[in-house]
């Protein structure tokens, strides 16, 4: 593992930006509800949030009766969960998801949301994964798709919209890869996280066209209610076709070793 390539410093300011289109807020809304009903599938337990930012997720889970814990290397983000979330109701760990300071087989879940693109080694924290997790546990991983049906019409119709206003309507292409990601997540890459250790029981998509060429515009310019109900129509056609979507959430179960 290029342990120099761990990404310490991470800011809020890295994710979050005030005005989102309709798409974009309505995506990390949905990611966030995705984390957190599929981590709730099971009765309350123990669940870690590995690369978990300003643990959000976590914080509403604790509400549900969880014993939860926060997995960050970046200071300023273990600061951002205490100031939002309060220390009470969640550990605060500083540690990277390569090296996860946790007993064998010790917690219900591991859920890890939008955030291993952005981990040195994704193997290394899928083994950890595996190591940490009950033999009846579940590992939850949410990963941007790069390849989904918005990145692919993107990246087929950019010349076209090079020359036609609609260029300006993207204001970072959807398919390029931000420079603090480390891979490139899609479908295959994926359905190839669990290697030996962890088997694929379920993936599901979430959000479709996602940042495509004009979309966030028309949907900022339509009524709130018809732009919300196309954007939940675009999900529910993205939960099927994970291949598609803009974010693929999969489930993990260990595999008996
Ligand atoms: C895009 S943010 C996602 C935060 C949160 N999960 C969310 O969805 O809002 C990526 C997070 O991963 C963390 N991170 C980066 N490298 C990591 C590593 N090797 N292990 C664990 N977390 C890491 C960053 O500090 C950052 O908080």
């Amino acid at each position: 593992m290029a342990l120099e390539h761990i990404d310490t410093d991470y800011k809020l300011e890295h994710f979050m930006a005030d005005g989102l289109l309709p798409d974009l807020a309505f995506l990390y809304r949905r990611i966030s509800d995705a984390t957190v009903a599929t981590v709730a599938e099971a009765p309350p337990g123990s669940a870690v949030d590995v690369g978990s930012g300003a643990s959000r997720e976590l914080a509403r889970l604790a509400q549900m009766g969880w014993q939860t814990y926060a997995v960050d290397p970046s200071a300023h983000m273990l600061g951002v969960s205490r100031l939002l979330q309060g220390e009470a109701t969640i550990q605060l760990v500083r540690a990277i998801g390569e090296r996860l300071p946790f007993a064998d087989e010790s917690l219900d879940v591991v859920a890890c949301q939008a955030a291993l693109d952005h981990f040195a080694d994704r193997f290394a924290f899928m083994e950890e994964a595996a190591r940490v997790v009950k033999p009846q546990g579940r590992v939850i991983v949410s990963l941007n798709n790069f390849e989904g049906l918005s990145c692919k019409l993107g990246r087929l119709l950019h010349p076209l919209a090079r020359a036609s206003r609609l260029h300006h309507c993207a204001d970072w292409p959807c398919w390029q890869i931000p420079p603090d990601h480390t891979f490139k997540g899609d479908w295959q890459v994926v359905q190839e996280l669990g290697q030996s250790r962890l088997k694929l029981e379920r993936a599901y998509g979430v959000s479709l066209l996602c940042m495509f060429y004009g979309w966030g515009h028309l949907l900022h310019r339509l009524p709130d209610g018809l732009a919300q109900r196309l954007l939940r129509l675009a999900d529910r056609i993205a939960y099927g076709r994970p291949a598609w979507s803009d974010v693929i959430v999969s489930i993990w179960r260990p595999i008996a070793g």
